[in-house]
């Protein structure tokens, strides 16, 4: 896996992250699929997923664990979420299972091992809570994720239609066994 280069760190994230948490994800999925969205279903997911108030709300709710990584500096560069509880159809026969969900890295920082830290902090923190399987869903589309998944060890196991607003996505569904 990437080393992560300059250091950089994990932790929990706090309340007071929640300003900084939504503006790097704002930022980085309005770059990363702002293209493939129509602008007012755009608006409206931001507004609903990445205001300070849905994160401060993620922050707090019991089933998440949300991890931020910082810089040399303490400057919060990326997230990932731990989600217990969520569950896909083609998952059924799947035990003891846990969601990584959105992982986000700042566009400055991509490729330099944050992703690869956060992931790896999730899946320590995923077998310290007992989950013996991690599963996420990404966008069919977003080839650089897809990729970074697979050389993390995820492997493809189904996939679902989600909506943006009027607009219909399919995620690929991928699991890996801790
Ligand atoms: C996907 C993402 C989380 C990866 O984080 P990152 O910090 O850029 O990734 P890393 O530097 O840790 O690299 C991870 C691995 O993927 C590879 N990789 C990273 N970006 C890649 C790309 N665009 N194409 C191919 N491989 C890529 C790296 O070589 C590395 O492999 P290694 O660990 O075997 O060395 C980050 O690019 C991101 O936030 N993207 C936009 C948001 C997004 O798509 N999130 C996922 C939504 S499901």
């Amino acid at each position: 896996m990437a080393s992560p280069q300059p250091p950089f760190t994990v932790r929990l994230a706090l309340e007071s992250d929640a300003a900084t948490i939504a503006e790097i994800g704002v930022h980085v999925f309005t770059i990363s699929f702002g293209h493939a969205v129509e602008p007012q279903s755009l608006a409206t997911y931001l507004k609903n997923e990445y205001s300070i108030e849905a994160i401060l709300k993620d922050v707090n709710d019991p089933s998440r664990t949300l991890l931020v990584s910082a810089d040399q500096n303490g400057q919060v560069v990326g997230f990932g979420y731990l989600t217990r509880g969520s569950d896909d159809p083609c998952l059924g026969h799947v035990n003891q299972k846990a969601e990584l969900q959105r992982i986000y890295v700042h566009n400055s920082v991509q490729g330099k091992g944050v992703g690869s830290l956060l992931a790896n902090s999730l899946e320590s923190l995923a077998q310290e809570q007992g989950f013996t399987n991690l599963w996420l869903g990404v966008w069919e589309q977003n080839t650089g994720a897809i990729r970074a998944y697979e050389r993390w060890g995820y492997q493809t196991v189904g996939e679902h239609d989600f909506e943006i607003g009027s607009d219909i996505h399919r995620d690929l569904i991928m699991l890996k066994s801790l």
